[in-house]
């Protein structure tokens, strides 16, 4: 039992809330994330999986290093990381979109170099090649907001939920990019070792997922 006990690689956090409920409701055991406090792995007991409570672009790297064999991870880290693991269910909860913002005196036309702020600089960059703009392009962590409100940068990219963060700040969408919401991947490797629980897993979460 314990060689066939799948390790999945979940991303804290957003989509970690927002997929427990669809976990619930697909019948796999999640009691013990519900409960956690400080811990970072949790079983379920009477099935043969294990979770891994990681940041996103960690999970991605569980994953293409085999220390994880399924990830639950948004596609705007999928993206950034150019992760080249086998997508097998897109689980529609951690819906947001990529947004071009700003306060509301930048100009997106003037004819000069900006500076955008961002956590997803890859994705950052091939917006505005698509659009034949130079830009500098400076990675923020977090909070990515505070960029153009503190002058360090003349706009953001980032992802946006409810709209809730540009409201209170005062901020301005000027350009809508690509939607994102919660993918499950697996590594290939593991595919073909336990392709039996993968697929049972994969099965059950497919038969709960708005459609
Ligand atoms: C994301 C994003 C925005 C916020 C948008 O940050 O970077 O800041 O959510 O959500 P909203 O549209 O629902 O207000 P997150 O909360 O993941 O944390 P971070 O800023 O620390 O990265």
């Amino acid at each position: 039992m314990t060689e066939n006990r799948i390790k999945i690689a979940l991303t804290k956090g957003r989509v970690e809330k927002q997929i427990l409920p669809l976990l619930d409701k697909a019948g796999i055991d999640c009691e013990q994330i519900k409960q956690k406090k400080r811990r970072l792995i949790f079983d379920s007991p009477k099935q043969p999986y294990e979770f891994i409570l990681a940041k996103g672009p960690d999970v991605t790297t569980f994953l293409e290093r085999g220390a994880a064999d399924i990830g639950i991870v948004g596609s705007d880290i999928l993206t950034e990381h150019r992760s080249t693991q086998y997508e097998l269910l897109d689980l529609k909860t951690g819906q947001c979109q990529f947004v071009l913002a700003s306060t509301k005196d930048f100009d997106p036309d003037e004819p000069r170099r900006k500076i955008i702020g961002t956590k997803y600089p890859n994705i950052t960059k091939k917006y505005f090649d698509s659009l034949g703009q130079d830009v500098e392009i400076i990675k923020i962590e977090g909070s990515v907001e505070l960029a153009p409100l503190t002058g360090l940068a003349d706009a953001i990219v980032d992802i946006t939920e409810t709209g809730t963060t540009i409201r209170e700040n005062n901020l301005k969408i000027y350009d809508y990019l690509d939607k994102v919401s919660t993918r499950l991947v697996v590594n290939r490797m593991s595919l073909k070792q336990h392709s039996k629980e993968i697929y049972t897993l994969v099965d059950k979460l497919e038969g709960v997922v708005t459609k």
